[in-house]
């Protein structure tokens, strides 16, 4: 049992600078945890503070039970990957990997044994003659990675491995990275600012912005029922839309976009309205509209059109997905939304108010 507890963590650098205010979480062996939030929002420093890099200002953090906030990093049996991978470029493939093992005296032949597993499972076997100077970006990346999962540690965190890599190699070792996970059964708290990492990977994902957890859910439920105006538009792509609406007997309104507001609103003058662009479409014939606008752009995905209207008598714009071969008459289209999916965000503090969050 390994379970990994953070207990009001914080981290102040100077007077201003608290890149960790007040940060709680639990990762249960087998959970895989993503921190995500934009650049700057502290996700590192909390990576140093659980790996003991760095000591927080106050709060802890436990393993199994046992306090190690005043253990050093080598006392804490937790392996960490870096985005820059961080290879001692004089020491070949092997070496790098067995280079913590031999620092424990671990017997040769019980080293060699490991090496053989992780260099296998990684794809490293032909490459363990070599110097990190002669690998590509993907293969530093994977002796980075052996050389975490080598040491069988209690705790793996990992700080955006994936961002020096292109985009197609990022995917597939995105499933690789899985699957390898998913095999250890530890707790796992991997950082990254890329939503797609956190939402294919991750068993949970804490939202981070200056330094709090905005939220902190399972993937799909980040998705469907954000907790606020920043989450909602931090996760998805294309991004939500959103509307900031006058409220007036049950009716919310911005120019010609007018809908019911649900009891939840109470008695608010304004009221933030956030839809996805999958969960809007063109009305039929019959239907009453929930506005009418202009097209402005139309971009073809392929799979996929993305449309962007003009909301008529305003200036705000929102884009819809629409199928990619359907077709419209005129510039002038007239638009439905889902109600069922339509998220109510308070218009001062951000958060969301409807209570259908079942
Ligand atoms: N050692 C340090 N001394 C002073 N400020 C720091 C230090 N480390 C990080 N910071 C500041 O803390 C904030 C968060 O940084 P970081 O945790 O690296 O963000 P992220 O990883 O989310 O991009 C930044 O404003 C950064 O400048
Ligand atoms: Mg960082």
């Amino acid at each position: 049992m390994a379970r990994l507890e953070l207990q009001h963590l914080r981290k102040q650098f100077a007077p201003n600078v608290i890149p960790v205010q007040d940060i709680s979480l639990t990762v249960e062996d087998g959970e895989f945890l993503t921190l995500l939030g934009p650049s700057g929002c502290g996700k590192s420093t909390l990576l140093r503070l659980i790996a003991g890099l760095d000591q927080p200002t106050r709060g802890q953090v436990k393993v199994g039970g046992q306090d190690l906030t005043l253990f050093s990093p080598g006392d804490r049996n937790m392996a960490m990957v870096f985005q820059s991978y961080a290879l001692y470029p004089h020491m070949t493939v092997a070496e790098n990997i067995s280079a913590s093992l031999k620092i424990r005296k671990v017997a040769s032949a019980e080293i060699q044994q490991r090496i053989g597993v992780v260099s296998e499972k990684l794809g490293l076997n032909h490459l363990l003659d070599r110097k990190p100077g002669k690998l590509s970006g993907g293969q530093r990346q994977r002796v980075a990675l052996a050389r975490a999962l080598v040491r069988n540690p209690e705790v793996f965190l990992l700080d955006e491995p994936l961002s020096n890599l292109d985009a197609l190699l990022r995917e597939q070792v995105r499933e690789e990275l899985k699957q390898i996970f998913n095999a250890q059964n530890k707790p796992v708290v991997y950082v990254t600012h890329d939503q797609t990492e956190a939402m294919t990977l991750s068993s949970k994902v804490a939202v981070l912005l200056d330094g709090i957890v905005q939220q902190l859910d399972p993937p799909s439920r980040i998705y469907t029922h954000p907790a606020n105006r920043f989450v909602a538009g931090f996760v998805g792509s294309p991004q939500m839309n959103f509307l900031e609406l006058n409220c007036e007997n049950s009716m919310a309104r911005v120019g010609a976009f007018s809908i019911p507001v649900p009891t939840e609103v109470g008695e608010r003058s304004q009221i933030d309205l956030g839809i996805r662009p999958e969960d809007l479409r063109l009305a039929k014939a019959d239907e009453t509209p929930t506005f009418r606008g202009q097209v402005t752009l139309v971009e073809n995905f392929g799979r996929e059109q993305l449309v962007t209207v003009q909301v008529a008598e305003t200036s705000t714009k929102v884009r819809m997905v629409i199928p990619p071969d359907q077709e419209w008459d005129e510039q002038d289209i007239a638009v439905v939304l889902e109600p069922a999916k339509i998220h109510w965000f308070d218009s001062k503090t951000g958060d969301r108010v409807t209570s259908s969050v079942a």
